[in-house]
């Protein structure tokens, strides 16, 4: 198992990202309930995971709605967080994507350094009715948008 020590951000190993498979499913559920991103539309068919010497350290779920995507449930291994593992998961999975994409979080600071920026949510982007979030807080769950022709901070 990759340990902590094992990263080293001066010289991070690549991150290599792929669509979860059945077989990554049960470590994506134990990802997705220890990093408390769970919500009940959420569908394991459309999850990425990245990993490294074949082990997954980061998932995250990418939708298509219409003309455009929603990024959901970024997660990377509590144990191997601000190393630089997310930066590229992230980057690696948007490279080259011809869609602007759009997501809410309450860590905006992380995705900024990725090529998002605020953003109204579309028609059809609705927070309550995607994620029915009981106590929704906008004020802490911001939405942003990396549009399709937005250069995005390459980390790799
Ligand atoms: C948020 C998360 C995916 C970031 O991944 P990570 O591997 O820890 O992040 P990185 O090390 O690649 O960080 C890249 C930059 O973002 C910053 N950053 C990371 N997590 C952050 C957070 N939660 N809030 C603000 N900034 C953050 C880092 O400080 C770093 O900035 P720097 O280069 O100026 O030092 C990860 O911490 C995580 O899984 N958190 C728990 C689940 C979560 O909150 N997911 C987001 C919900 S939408």
């Amino acid at each position: 198992m990759i340990r902590v020590n094992d990263i080293d951000p001066a010289s991070l190993p690549q991150i290599a990202v792929r669509p979860a498979t059945a077989r990554d499913h049960g470590v994506v559920l134990d990802l997705l309930t220890s990093l408390d991103l769970d919500y009940p539309g959420r569908d394991l068919a459309l999850f990425y995971v990245g990993e490294t010497d074949g082990e997954v350290v980061a998932i995250a779920e990418l939708r298509r709605l219409g003309s455009r995507r929603l990024l959901s449930c970024v997660g990377v291994r509590s144990d191997l967080q601000r190393r630089g593992v997310g930066r590229r998961f992230v980057s690696a999975l948007l490279d080259g994507a011809t869609d602007d994409v759009y997501l809410f979080t309450v860590a905006p600071a992380f995705f900024r350094h990725l090529g998002f920026t605020p953003a109204v949510p579309p028609e059809g982007i609705g927070r309550r009715a995607i994620y029915g979030c009981r106590d929704c807080t906008p004020d802490r769950c911001v939405c942003l948008v990396r549009r399709a022709d937005a250069s995005v901070a390459r980390a790799v």
